[in-house]
C-alpha cells in the first residue's frame, strides 16, 4: 500500500486520482488537501490530460469530510486557515478546464460531499450514500456545501440535508439530478472511465467553455448567461477544432481534436 494520500494513475487521456487513506475513510487532512492541490498541478501542467477522475480508495467511502481528529488539535486560528485552504481547493476543482469526473464509491460526507459538488459529473456506485452532517457537530459546511447544494438541488432539499443531516442514497441523489448514473460498486471505476472517455471525444475547449458556461449559470440573470454563450460560441467557431469537428463530419470520419 502506498503512502500517497493521493495516488495519481494515466488512463490514455484520463489522470484518475484516488483519495488514499481508507483507514480514516479518506478524511481530509491537510496534509491531503496539499497532496489532492499539487494533483491538479499536475493535471493542469500536462497537456495530454483530458479528464480527470476522482475517487477514494477503499470499499466504504469517497470522502468522509474533513479530519475531524485533525480539528480537534486545531486552535481557532488553524481552524478558519484550513477551511480557507479547503474553500480554495474545492473552488479550483469547480472551475478547473479539464472536466473532472467524481467516482463515487461510499460515504460522500462534508467535505467530500462538497468535493462531489464540484466534480463536473458524478457516477456513484449503489452503495453511495451523500450527506452535510457538520450540524451534529456544532458547525455547517465551509466548502460550498450550503451554496453549491442549494444552486444544484433548490432550498427545500438543501435545508432537508443541512437541518436533519439527512443521508441521500445514490438512487436518492440520482432521482435529484446530483449524480449521472448509478451503478454496481464493482463497476464503478469503468463507469467512471466509460463516462471519461466520452467526454475526451469532446474538442477541450468546448468541453471547456461549456462547463464553465454551466458552472456560472445560476449566478448570471438569463439575458447576460445568453450573452456569455454566444460570445463563448462565437469564440470557439474561430478556433481550428471547430473547423475540424465541421469538416469531419462533412467527411464522415472521426474528427481529431488538437484542443487549439
Ligand atoms: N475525520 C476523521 N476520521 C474519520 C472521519 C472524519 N471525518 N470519518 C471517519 N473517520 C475514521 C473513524 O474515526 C475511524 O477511525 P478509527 O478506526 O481509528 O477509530 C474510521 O475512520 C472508520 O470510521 P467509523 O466511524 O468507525 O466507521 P462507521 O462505519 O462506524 O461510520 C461514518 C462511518 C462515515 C458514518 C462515520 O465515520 C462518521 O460519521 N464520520 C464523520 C462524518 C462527518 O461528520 N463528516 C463531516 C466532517 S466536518
Amino acid at each position: 500500500m502506498s503512502d500517497d494520500l493521493v495516488l495519481r494513475e494515466r488512463r490514455n487521456a484520463t489522470l484518475v486520482l484516488t483519495l488514499n487513506r481508507p483507514e480514516k475513510l479518506n478524511a481530509l487532512s491537510t496534509a491531503m488537501l496539499e497532496e489532492l492541490d499539487a494533483a491538479f498541478d499536475e493535471a493542469e501542467s500536462d497537456h495530454g490530460v483530458r479528464v480527470v477522475v476522482v475517487n477514494g480508495a477503499g470499499e466504504r467511502a469517497f470522502v468522509a469530510g474533513a479530519d475531524i481528529g485533525e480539528y480537534a488539535q486545531l486552535d481557532h486560528d488553524g481552524f478558519v486557515a484550513y477551511q480557507r485552504r479547503s474553500r480554495e481547493l474545492f473552488s479550483r476543482i469547480d472551475a478547473f478546464g479539464t472536466p473532472v469526473v467524481g467516482a463515487i464509491n461510499g460515504y460522500a460526507f462534508g467535505g467530500g460531499f462538497e468535493i462531489a459538488l464540484c466534480c463536473d459529473v458524478l457516477v456513484a456506485s449503489s452503495s453511495a450514500v451523500f450527506a452535510l452532517p457538520e450540524g451534529l457537530l456544532g458547525l455547517c459546511p465551509g466548502g460550498g456545501g450550503t451554496q453549491r447544494l442549494t444552486r444544484a438541488v433548490g432550498p427545500f432539499v438543501a435545508n432537508d440535508m443541512l437541518l436533519s443531516a439527512r443521508r441521500l442514497t445514490a438512487h436518492e441523489a440520482n432521482a435529484l439530478g446530483l449524480v449521472a448514473e448509478v451503478v454496481e460498486p464493482t463497476d464503478l471505476l469503468d463507469a467512471a472511465l466509460a463516462k471519461a472517455d466520452a467526454i475526451a471525444k469532446v474538442a477541450p475547449l468546448a468541453a471547456r467553455t461549456m462547463a464553465e458556461l454551466v458552472r456560472t449559470a445560476g449566478d448570471a440573470d438569463l439575458e447576460r448567461g445568453l450573452d456569455d454563450e454566444q460570445a463563448a460560441l462565437a469564440s470557439l467557431r474561430a478556433t481550428a477544432d471547430a473547423d475540424e469537428g465541421i469538416s469531419a463530419f462533412v467527411d464522415k470520419r472521426a474528427p481529431d481534436f488538437r484542443g487549439s
